[in-house]
């Protein structure tokens, strides 16, 4: 795992869209995984200015989120449908026809978590997926507990999660108890990891996830059994981590270290 600390949201920000970006360059029919939340949205608006400024292409892109919550329709403002629309897809030239996020609203959900399984496989699955982290250390849905070979499935969200996520909501009544979510082992399976974590509320679950031991109590642990994941992450987020020293020094390090 690569631990890189960045100054502020921003340079997160920046730094994630041009790893994403240069999967894109190299692979243009690459295939991304997507994340919700607030964290992602400045990686987002970096990837709109690259396609307006810069004509990065996602013509041949395929995405595939992470999840979406139960029981909300698609049209629905805190639907993950909504969020992915309104912050990413309208704005860049992806096909409607190569955009999956997870529903939740099928009559039959392990039916549809099969298929959506199936979906990515037969994309050739993900290229590099783009992950947040909740303060209770989930990625994704996948809360704790959650098996580390888990697949996409239905969850039932922790109480911290439905606290966390409430922001969003008028009601604290109208947040979904229950979510569609890749599996920690889905998750696993893809190319490249990209974590982003930013604010002191990440700061704990940063640390045991980084630092701690691999437990399905803080699923973001499972990034260090992955061959290809870093993790940007801001001052506060880092302020828990004991290692920071050693993690800057590689980053210091790095362009200095042969190529081949
Ligand atoms: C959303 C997702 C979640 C979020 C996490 C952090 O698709 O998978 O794991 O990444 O809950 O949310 P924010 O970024 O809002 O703090």
């Amino acid at each position: 795992m690569e631990v890189v600390i960045k100054s502020g949201y921003e340079e997160i920000s920046r730094a994630g869209a041009k790893v994403v970006a240069d999967v894109l360059n190299t692979k243009p029919n690459a295939v991304l995984g997507l994340a919700t939340g607030s964290t992602p949205l400045g990686l987002y608006k970096e990837l709109i200015r690259m396609h307006k400024e810069e004509g990065l292409d996602f013509s041949r892109v395929t995405t595939f989120n992470l999840d979406e919550y139960v029981g909300l329709r698609i049209d629905h403002p805190q639907s993950y449908h909504h969020f992915m629309h309104e912050n990413f897809f309208k704005h860049v030239n992806i096909s409607s026809q190569n955009i999956y996020v997870p529903s939740g609203s099928t009559n039959n959900y392990k039916a549809f978590c099969e298929w959506y399984e199936e979906r990515i496989k037969e994309a050739g699955g993900i290229d590099i997926q783009i992950l947040g982290i909740g303060s209770d250390g989930h990625i994704a849905f996948n809360e704790p507990t959650s098996s580390l070979s888990s697949r996409t499935r239905l969850k039932t969200l922790a109480k911290p999660t439905i606290d966390d996520n409430a922001r969003f909501f008028e009601d604290r009544n109208e947040v979904p108890i229950y979510a569609i979510t890749m599996g920690v082992g889905t998750i696993l399976e893809a190319r490249q990891l990209l974590l982003l974590a930013n604010g002191k509320s990440k700061a704990e679950a940063i640390a045991a996830s980084v630092e701690g031991p691999v437990t399905s109590i803080y699923t973001a642990s499972a990034l260090q059994l992955h061959p290809s994941s870093i993790v940007f992450i801001d001052d506060d987020a880092a302020s828990d981590l004991k290692m920071r020293d050693y993690y800057d020094w590689i980053q210091e390090k790095k362009p200095g270290a042969p190529q081949t």
